[in-house]
């Protein structure tokens, strides 16, 4: 596991792009393995500008997202289709037949997340998958306790995750307790694996990943068995590394 630590969040995001930036310019049909949050976005709008300027084009890439809410339909304002849409795919030149995201409203989750291992591995596996962070450690909706094998796979929040999102929803908003998300194993097939955080309140997860052992209770901690992971942080977010 790599760990590049950068002095603020804006240069994390650059440095991010840029990974992904060689990433299509090696490969332009390339599969994106994509994520939400709050910290995957100022990366968003690097990518935004670098494919306005004409350095990387997206029309003959695919994307599949970590994770989705359950219950929620793709165009509900909270979905993270509508955030991908919102953030990413409206800007760019990608075609959103290409762009997956679990669908959170599938009359059969279950089935729904079977198929969805099936489409990535029918385009070829990913080739670079973009992470974030929770406080407690977990990546997409693998929350503590995950077994690190897992696969796509109905998921219930923890209440600290819920309590984390809550500021997204409206004080009468509905907030699921479910999610779909893609299983531990299912991150770790990914050739290439990019988890940013910045801020001290990652400080902590950020250490259990890197310092800790490897265990179901932080996650994330299982990229250390991934021969090419990188960890991309600003100052604050390894304050005690
Ligand atoms: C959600 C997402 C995760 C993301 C996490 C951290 O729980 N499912 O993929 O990493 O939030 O979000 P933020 O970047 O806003 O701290």
């Amino acid at each position: 596991m790599k760990v590049v630590i950068l002095e603020n969040a804006a240069q994390v995001a650059t440095y991010g792009a840029g990974l992904f930036q060689r990433q299509l310019q090696s490969k332009p049909d390339s599969v994106l393995g994509l994520a939400t949050g709050s910290t995957p976005v100022a990366l968003y709008n690097e990518l935004i500008a670098l494919n306005r300027d004409g350095e990387i084009s997206f029309q003959h890439s695919r994307t599949f997202n970590l994770d989705e809410y359950l219950g929620l339909a793709g165009d509900h304002p909270q979905s993270y289709r509508y955030f991908m849409n919102d953030k990413l795919f409206n800007h760019v030149d990608i075609d959103k037949a290409n762009t997956q995201v679990p669908p959170g409203n599938a009359d059969d989750p279950l089935a729904a997340c079977a198929e969805y291992e099936q489409d990535i591995a029918q385009a070829g596996g990913i080739d670079i998958q973009l992470l974030g962070i929770g406080r407690n450690g977990h990546i997409g909706f693998n929350e503590p306790s995950s077994s690190l094998a897992s696969r796509t796979r109905v998921k219930t929040l923890t209440q600290a995750t819920i309590d984390d999102n809550a500021r997204f929803f409206k004080a009468d908003e509905y907030q699921p307790h479910l999610s779909i998300t893609m299983g531990i194993g299912t991150i770790l097939e990914s050739r290439q694996v990019v988890l940013l955080a910045t801020g001290a309140a990652k400080a902590a997860a950020i250490k259990a990943t890197v310092e800790g052992p490897v265990s179901a209770a932080c996650p994330a901690s299982a990229l250390q068995l991934h021969r090419d992971a990188v960890l991309i942080i600003d100052e604050a977010a390894a304050a005690e590394l």
